[in-house]
């Protein structure tokens, strides 16, 4: 039997989740009206999941959730605010927060989704801990998590996205899924001819049913064994993609694959923060050309100043043959950031591009293809 404590101070709000969980076997609520007594409530009773409601302030539901994860047994905790930001969902993830969800929308289908997740989560981990196999709370993660990112347009993101996706799955036999985050324009179905049957649309709509055996079931497979989680087919369903739902998503994925790629849209919107949030591995994807470097700095800084660790970003340095009057070590330099992987510009990629079959498949022997297998190598960890 499972214990879910909820600190909010609207018995609406209690009496929606207590409407909510009615049907869900084994597990209890109980209700609080601060977080410091949640904190409380939850340690005396050992519960497995703490949610913290909208009428909860900010601070003190983090601080709180800090407080429950730090713990020896940690316990499982939820956020359900008002608006869901990429600062408050950095900030949550931070402090340890399973999840973070908004409180809008009629369904609250974000939330209960969240709640049973978190639910689930501790009751397997109290078992394994019961069994002598105790693992960390996020042992169940197992995937190393990679962002293909610029804040430019047309740079490579999505050449460089499939083709290591297709090297780690075809030249080095990893598991791998590739997630099309660009929701509206996302192409990554067409450089791989792919059919989008079943896209990341599909598995927003069913977040509240969504585990990892379901979400199996709306990955498209290319011949190389890649598994792909593409964009809507129509551009007006990405709204429906929420960065909760998202952030859900990329965190099953981690537990089905060894490597999750994401691809982004070439702007800094809420789905592309979510993705680095959750990121082992950032690949800022820049171009020889003075406003595309200008652009990666820009943006680096940016993402700096939003509190997101630099450590985990490289640069691809895409076309990096193109006649152009910079160094390598000069915008290395400028950038702040090292440089793991040039790729040179061939015309073997546009052709490639054109087929749909990856240049590392098509064209394996070309300069450009070896150096996105060496860069897919690095990722690895196998160079
Ligand atoms: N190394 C290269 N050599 C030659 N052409 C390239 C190379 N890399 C990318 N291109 C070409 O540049 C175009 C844009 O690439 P791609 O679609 O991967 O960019 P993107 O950053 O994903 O763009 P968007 O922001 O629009 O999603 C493609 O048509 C591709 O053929
Ligand atoms: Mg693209």
């Amino acid at each position: 039997m499972g214990l879910v404590v909820v600190a909010d101070r609207s018995p609406e709000f209690v009496g929606r989740l207590e409407t909510l969980l009615e049907r869900e076997e084994g597990i209890t609520l109980a209700s609080v009206v601060s977080a410091p007594g949640a904190v409380e409530t939850a340690v005396k009773e050992q519960a497995h999941v703490v949610v913290f409601g909208p009428s909860i302030q900010i601070d003190a539901a983090i601080a709180a959730g800090e407080e429950l994860a730090s713990r020896s047994r940690p316990i499982e905790s939820v956020l359900v605010a008002q608006k869901v930001t990429a600062e408050l969902l950095r900030m949550a993830m931070r402090a340890g927060f399973r999840d973070v969800v908004s409180s809008e929308g009629s369904t609250y289908g974000d939330v209960g989704a969240a709640i049973r997740a978190a639910h689930e989560i501790a009751v397997r981990s109290r078992t394994a801990e019961q069994s002598g196999t105790a693992e960390a709370p996020t042992a169940s993660k197992k995937a190393k998590i990679v962002t293909v990112f610029s804040t430019k347009g047309g740079v490579g993101k999505t050449v460089v996205a499939t083709n290591v996706c297709v090297a780690l799955a075809h030249d080095l036999k990893k598991s791998v899924a590739l997630v099309d985050l660009d929701l509206e324009f996302g192409d990554a179905a067409i450089m791989l001819k792919l059919e989008p049957a079943r896209t990341i649309y599909d598995a927003a709509q069913a977040i509240d049913r969504l585990d990892t055996e379901m979400l199996k079931g709306f990955l498209v497979e290319h011949s190389s064994g890649l598994k792909a989680l593409l964009a809507p087919r129509r551009s007006e369903d990405a709204e429906s993609v929420t960065t909760a739902r998202i952030s859900r998503i990329i965190g099953l994925l981690a537990e089905i694959v060894d490597f999750v790629v994401i691809d982004t849209a070439g702007r800094f919107d809420e789905a592309v923060l979510t993705a680095i949030d959750r990121s082992d591995e950032v690949l800022a994807v820049a171009t020889m050309e003075v406003p595309s470097i200008k652009n990666t700095k820009v943006s680096l800084e940016k993402l700096k100043q939003l509190g997101y660790r630099n450590g985990g970003v490289s640069l691809v340095l895409n076309r990096s043959n193109s006649k152009v009057f910079l160094e390598v070590a000069e915008v290395e330099r400028v950038i702040g950031a090292r440089i793991t992987a040039r790729i040179p510009s061939d015309l073997a990629v546009p052709r490639s591009v054109n087929k749909g079959v990856p240049v590392v498949i098509d064209a394996p022997k070309s300069a450009v293809a070896k150096s996105l297998v060496e860069l897919a190598r690095n990722i690895a960890g196998d160079t």
